[in-house]
């Protein structure tokens, strides 16, 4: 841990691969102190060695709602402020309609928006004190336009457009811009799963995505620390599409 007056402090969820660890390794060349939270300390720990000094790691499954507020805590004793959250950690479920379960369901509600909500209710708390924050939430697609076979996903990633403007509205006035990202389809595990068995979803991608080719986590991460740096300040409330035309895409 590092105290660095001069330095912001960001967390960025789920920061050990993909779209995560894009976003924190562009904050850390920034000199932005990036501290990465995720369920697995090996993965943690190689993302930090690629992201060099200013990557910092904090272990924890976000799903167990009641450990956030004590991650809070323990970040805000270890760098003394927190100028920066990235809710990017999120799972997603390809299943027919009928095929989802309850369980299924609610585990995908619980990671990728009731602990997006708990972190940044407890982040903000924080922010208050300081005067002023930034919150950026990942969100997809999914929301912009109807996906067969992701129910749950669509629903949570819906949510969090919502959510961004409800919070921008109450918190912007008190210093803390509130923002989304939603990204168009971009090369990681997430979508190699999603779309290499299903050469049909792919096909699809591309013929509706006017740039004809996939995005790079690295266009989320230029996205990203855009929206956390002064040059976006009087940006509130929005939902970027970093998409190559995806979402206007015929
Ligand atoms: P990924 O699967 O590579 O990364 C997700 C990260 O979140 C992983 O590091 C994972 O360990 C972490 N995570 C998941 N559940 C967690 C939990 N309970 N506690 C702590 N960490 C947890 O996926 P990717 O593609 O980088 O996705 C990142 C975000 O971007 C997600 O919110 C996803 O929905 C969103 N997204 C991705 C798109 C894409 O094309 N890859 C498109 C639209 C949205």
């Amino acid at each position: 841990m590092m105290n660095d007056q001069n330095k912001k402090v960001a967390i960025v969820t789920g920061g050990g691969s993909g779209i995560g660890f894009a976003i924190a390794e562009k904050f850390a060349n920034a000199n932005i102190q990036t501290i990465i939270v995720g369920r697995d300390e090996k993965k943690l720990q190689s993302a930090k060695e690629k992201a060099g000094p200013n990557c910092f790691i904090m272990q924890c499954d976000l799903s167990n709602l009641t450990e956030i507020p004590v991650l809070i805590e323990n970040v805000v004793a270890g760098f003394g402020r927190i100028d920066i959250l990235v809710n990017n950690a999120g799972i997603n479920m390809k299943k027919d309609f009928t095929e989802v379960t309850d369980a299924d369901f609610q585990s995908i509600l619980t990671t990728n928006l009731c602990s997006v909500f708990a972190i940044s209710r407890e982040v903000v708390k924080q922010m208050l004190i300081q005067g002023g924050g930034n919150i950026i939430n990942i969100s997809s697609m999914a929301a912009q336009y109807g996906l067969p076979k992701v129910i749950a996903y669509s629903a949570t990633k819906t949510a969090i457009d919502g959510m961004t403007r409800a919070m921008a509205t109450e918190l912007s006035p008190k210093g803390i811009r509130v923002n989304a990202i939603a990204p168009g389809f971009i090369k990681t595990d997430m979508t190699a799963k999603a779309l290499d068995s299903d050469p049909e979803r792919k096909s699809k991608v591309f013929s509706r995505t006017p740039m004809g080719y996939m995005g790079e986590p690295a266009d989320i991460g230029d996205a990203a620390l855009f929206l956390a740096s002064d040059a976006a300040k009087y940006i509130t409330g929005i939902v970027l599409p970093v998409d190559g035309g995806n979402s206007i895409g015929f």
